[in-house]
């Protein structure tokens, strides 16, 4: 612990002290249980491991200059579980017991929090799988709720550097009419393969198109996609990307900076049009994107020529930011600070 280098650390697992655990049995949820083991006795059969009944969350506590730890847009993390919840028939967590649990984790590992200067921040992981063992597909009637956290860096290594991305159009991440709208962790194993073929040929994450007719812009990798021209700010709009929390606030941000905020479906060749680019989410935060391939076409759309990120970027970057670890007001309310 007292070795944690807090600038360097990357987005990856390092053990914290406790978790907090919730079970769902007999129709109701038991009392918040603390734990210090990282494991999770789990029956062989439960539906979590066979048919893929879970689903995740992921948000961040933040430490100010004066010391205080925020957590950003809790209750936006909580909601969004109930929808990925009610998706695949699990039993939600109410939006109280997920807060609750929440704030219990970041409490009992505080020493955890990194410090401001370091730019790192606490990442929350909420879970929630089904455990009860079953052959055939259907729900699991007792459900584990869980919530660990762990210190991290930036997503990408490049930090806040332009990165380039691909597009592979023989990959999809979810159906048209499937879960890609919500937060279960199938959408995440079926990006597995196009994420390892755009790593190993250098990219940071794989742009997908629309599942369905392969002409318009989905989402990045783990995270929503966003272009500036002008005063534009444009996102997709798409049944089979994932709400991002982040992205939510971005639009609020860039339309209080007097931006027009548009989401609404974009045609792949539209990047032309665009002269920044960029990945958001709670892991990535802002992500500007340099350039983009398209595999299949021998096409490449270029945002940044000089390996640095566009000024519209940069600002939302600061603002975000800033308002993450309480260096500019919390104006929306979108901070929950720990008592
Ligand atoms: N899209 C996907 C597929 C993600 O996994 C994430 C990460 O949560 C996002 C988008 C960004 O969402 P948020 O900003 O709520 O973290
Ligand atoms: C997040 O941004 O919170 C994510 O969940 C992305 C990824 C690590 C799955």
């Amino acid at each position: 612990m007292e070795t944690v280098d807090w600038s360097s650390l990357s987005f990856s697992y390092l053990p914290t002290d406790y978790n907090v655990r919730c079970y769902w049995r007999n129709g109701q949820w038991g009392e918040l249980e603390v734990s210090s083991s990282e494991y999770i006795p789990m029956h062989m059969a439960a539906t979590c491991l066979h048919y893929g009944q879970e689903a995740f969350e992921g948000l961040k506590a933040f430490k100010g200059k004066d010391g205080k730890i925020r957590i950003f847009r809790l209750d936006e993390n909580a909601r969004r579980m109930q929808s990925s919840a009610a998706a695949i028939l699990m039993q939600a967590p109410t939006e109280q017991l997920f807060k609750e649990a929440v704030l219990k984790a970041v409490k009992l590992n505080e020493r955890f929090v990194p410090p401001y200067e370091s730019g790192a921040a606490l990442y929350i992981r909420p879970l929630l799988v089904g455990t009860q063992a079953r052959v055939g597909v259907n729900p699991s009637e007792e459900y584990l709720f869980l919530v660990f956290v762990t210190p991290v860096g930036p997503y990408f290594k490049a930090g806040f550097k332009p990165t380039n991305v691909v597009i592979l159009r023989q990959f999809d991440r979810a159906a048209p009419q499937g879960t890609g709208n919500v937060k279960v962790g199938g959408n995440y194993a079926a990006s597995l393969r196009a994420g390892a073929i755009a790593h190993d040929g250098g990219y940071s994450a794989v742009l997908y198109l629309d599942p369905k007719e392969k002409k318009y812009l989905d989402e990045c990798g783990p995270a929503n996609f966003f272009m500036v021209r002008g005063n534009e700010y444009v996102t997709p709009a798409s049944n089979s990307i994932l709400p991002s929390i982040t992205n939510k606030s971005l639009m609020q941000l860039a339309e209080d900076m007097g931006m027009q905020v548009v989401r609404r479906r974009v045609l792949v060749e539209e990047l032309a049009d665009f002269e920044e680019a960029g990945e958001c989410g709670t892991a990535a935060v802002i992500s500007p994107v340099g350039r983009i391939d398209d595999a299949d076409t021998g096409k490449s759309y270029v945002f940044s020529k000089n390996g640095e990120p566009g000024p519209v970027c940069e600002k939302l970057y600061h603002t975000l930011r800033g308002i993450q670890y309480g260096d500019l007001p919390d104006k929306y309310g979108w901070v929950t600070v720990l008592e």
